[in-house]
């Protein structure tokens, strides 16, 4: 593993704009929950189709705010990892370092980095189902409650997560950037996500064919490894420390 990590040390600290991908394992050693381990998957205890999405919040709204409350209640409690923080320093070295992630968590953003592109949402944010004032009229999670539920704060609709749900459309200026700077990135770093839900699972793809060297960071295999130049197959929280001072070390020996 020592090798890998110095191997993924000298083209990371190269690279004159990354790109780094995360995913749910990310954020795992923050004690928020994946959704498809083996262990503690969110998927492998609850069926997406009735907590996540538009027809499972038109059928039963209450359903889908009790498990979006008891998630919210974890993310507050959660707080950046080591992982989060070594993305963080990365900026200190690099020319450019863009966060494109799948996480509605906040925490690269708690952490610090500087550039985040969020491709499914924010937990803790509420959006307008009538989207009152224009689409998206989104407010802090303190919404008021009527009858039970959430409202909007302008207008008294009901409220709903202001979460990408399966079968909805990405935030179109978010993804747009995501796809022009995965297309001129040199190395996409990718951390702990499975790769499978689209469209960022074509992310990857699409910055090996215009050219980008790509490092996987994943405990388990995913369908992101068969692209990976290198797989450092453990932890985020401990790979990518390692990772930040061994670019560091390259640095002090030149
Ligand atoms: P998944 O739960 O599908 O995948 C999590 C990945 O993290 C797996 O490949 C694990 O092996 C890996 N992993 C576990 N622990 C890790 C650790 N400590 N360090 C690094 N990696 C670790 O999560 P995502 O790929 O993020 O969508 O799932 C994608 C989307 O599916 C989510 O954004 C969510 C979900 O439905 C929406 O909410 C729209």
């Amino acid at each position: 593993m020592q090798y890998r990590i110095m191997e993924a040390a000298a083209i990371i600290g190269r690279s004159q704009r990354l790109v780094v991908l995360t995913g749910a394992g990310m954020s795992k050693e923050s004690g928020v929950p994946t959704f498809r381990d083996e262990d503690d998957g969110l998927w492998t205890k609850y069926d997406p189709a009735e907590l996540a999405t538009p027809e499972a919040f038109q059928r039963d709204p209450r359903l889908v705010w009790e498990w979006y409350t008891y998630r919210r209640e974890i993310v507050r409690q959660a707080a950046p990892n080591p992982g989060h923080y070594a993305l963080v320093e990365l900026e200190d070295l690099l020319p450019q370092v863009v966060v494109i992630t799948q996480n509605v968590d906040d925490l690269h953003q708690r952490a610090g980095s500087s550039d985040v592109i969020p491709l499914h949402g924010a937990i803790m944010r509420s959006r307008c189902t009538a989207d009152c004032r224009g689409g998206p009229t989104a407010f802090s999670s303190e919404a008021p409650v009527k009858d039970g539920l959430p409202r909007c704060p302008y207008c008294g609709a009901l409220a709903r997560p202001d979460v990408v749900w399966f079968g909805e459309n990405l935030p179109a200026e978010a993804l747009l950037r995501a796809m022009i700077v995965t297309q001129e990135a040199d190395v996409m770093l990718v951390v702990g996500t499975s790769g499978v839900v689209q469209p960022v699972a074509a992310l990857p793809s699409l910055a090996f064919r215009a050219g980008a060297t790509l490092i996987e960071v994943n405990p388990n295999a995913s369908a992101i490894t068969s692209l990976a130049a290198l797989w450092l197959d453990g932890p985020a929280g401990e790979i990518l420390p390692q990772l930040v001072a061994a670019i560091r070390a390259r640095r002090g020996g030149q």
